[in-house]
């Protein structure tokens, strides 16, 4: 039993990040016959691609994928704790899974991902949800094999999340979602502890991961077919200033762009790391997408420094006006959090200030949700939930009307569009997402999924466009 503790995860030391290669036990390799596997992914997208290896090594270890939970044998819930609400739908799914175990003994139940980095969550799974198998932290991946094995036999809680700096693991497997896009992952954990952020805890220092193993997986991506790499982190602009090397992620982008790949992402960035010589490489290869997200959190420079942003919002507006200036064609999505502790309505203000200036191709929206045992949660805040409620409501209304003016622009446009799979809306539409990383539902043949083709658009919406294919 290895529980998280707070102390623990606000530590950070100068000591070198250890590289392992990840290897499953051949005891636990094929040991599984006939179960199936449900494994559910809340949060961001590295927390999707923990789960494109938390499944690859259920299957090495014989699972096979089972469409609905009900009839998995083992459920895993990979958890995320960002915002009160993201354990809210965890504790209601577990809700849920309780009644499932009652009538299948044998169903194994684990929680992995942010969550499990909790003390405060883990305590309560102590003493309030006993009958779930284990609890597996974001720093304990490679023993997954070994406690689902164990699982199998001792009905009883494991906790396996101890708070620490973390490591980094090569040679995970991995069973990735789509065939043409692929995430990779250029580091782990985040040392910029935003006041109000709980990932600095859960996910530990930061740690990036070597240049050659990331060329070698995008290199080996480009000969499997993929069209397109996210490179991942919680703060990719970071990228290297742990190493003992002269190499940053501009440096990095350029290398991946050589790999030819033929669409790189990369999320997230904090203004603060943003170099010129990145926006250079930005708009220098034509692989590298034109389009950045770049989260403000607000338009207040004392509720930023409030936040522990380190930049102010002239800062900000300084680095939005250069990237649209050098990058061509480029689209901005923003974060923004509303209602921080004590917020006043004129700070709120400059938040829809900024935004009527950076009109944003789009924002995502938050009310500022207290994580315990991070800075901002020990603030007396006297703003009621109604006010901050009602603030979401104005500042969703202007980003909404930016996002749709962003999204007009495009009307009659011939655009470049990856084509990733049928419309989830509707059957005979296909989906897919421009350079700029706009959604598109497009009238077309099946045969030009997978690729990166012309398409009109022929209507806007807020949150999409519509579009045909043209040969
Ligand atoms: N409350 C509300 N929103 C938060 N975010 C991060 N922490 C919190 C919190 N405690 C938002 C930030 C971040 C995005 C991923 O989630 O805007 O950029
Ligand atoms: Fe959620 Fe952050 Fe963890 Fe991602 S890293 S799962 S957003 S808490």
């Amino acid at each position: 039993m290895q529980l998280p503790n707070l102390q623990e995860a606000k530590k950070r030391t100068k000591s070198k990040t250890e590289i392992k290669s990840y290897n499953i036990n051949n005891k636990y390799q094929n040991i599984i016959k006939n179960k199936k596997y449900y494994v559910k992914t809340y949060g961001c997208q590295m927390n999707e691609h923990d789960s494109e290896v938390i499944k690859a090594i259920l299957e090495q270890m014989g699972y096979e994928a089972s469409i609905d939970m009900e009839n998995a044998d083992i459920i895993i819930l990979n958890t995320c704790s960002i915002r009160e609400n993201a354990h809210n739908k965890v504790y209601g799914m577990l809700g849920r899974i309780k009644y499932l175990k009652q009538t299948k003994k044998d169903l194994i139940v684990g929680l992995t991902g942010c969550m499990s980095q909790e003390e405060v969550v883990t305590n309560e799974i102590k003493d309030k949800y006993k009958w779930i198998d284990f609890v597996l932290g974001t720093h304990k991946l490679e023993q997954l094999s070994e406690i689902v094995y164990q699982s199998l036999s001792k009905k009883e809680l494991k906790i396996e999340a101890p708070s620490c700096e973390g490591i980094v693991l090569e040679g995970l497997p991995v069973i990735r979602e789509s065939k043409y896009k692929a995430y990779v992952n250029i580091m782990y954990g985040c040392d910029k502890f935003c006041t109000y952020c709980i990932v600095p805890y859960t996910r530990g220092k930061q740690r990036s991961r070597s240049k050659e193993h990331i060329i070698n997986e995008v290199k080996d991506l480009v000969k499997q077919g993929y069209k397109e790499v996210t490179l991942l982190g919680q703060n990719v602009n970071a990228y290297g200033k742990d190493l003992d090397i002269d190499y940053t992620m501009s440096n990095l982008l350029e290398d991946v762009a050589k790999t030819n790949i033929e669409r790189i992402r990369f999320v997230t960035s904090h203004p603060w790391d943003f170099t010129m010589d990145m926006i250079d490489v930005i708009a220098k290869y034509d692989n590298i997408m034109p389009y950045i997200h770049l989260p403000i959190q607000s338009g207040n420079t004392k509720i930023l420094r409030q936040m522990g942003r380190r930049y102010t919002k002239e800062e900000y507006l300084e680095l939005f006006n250069k990237i649209k200036e050098k990058v061509k064609n480029v689209s901005i999505t923003t974060d923004i959090i509303v209602g921080f502790p004590n917020e006043t309505e004129e700070q709120f203000q400059d938040t829809l200030d900024i935004v009527n200036t950076c009109k944003f191709d789009l924002a995502y929206t938050f009310i500022y949700s207290p994580r315990q045992g991070t800075p901002a949660a020990k603030i007396i805040d006297k703003v009621p939930l109604e006010i901050k409620e009602q603030r979401l409501a104005r500042l969703n209304e202007l980003v909404n009307k930016y996002a749709k003016e962003s999204n007009d622009r495009y009307k009659d446009k011939i655009v470049k569009v990856l084509v990733e799979q049928e419309s989830e809306k509707d059957k005979n539409l296909l989906m897919g997402y421009t350079d700029t990383n706009k959604l598109v539902n497009l009238k077309g043949p099946k045969e030009i999924i997978g690729k990166i083709v012309n398409v009109k658009i022929t209507d806007t919406k807020t949150w999409s466009l519509d579009g045909e294919y043209i040969e």
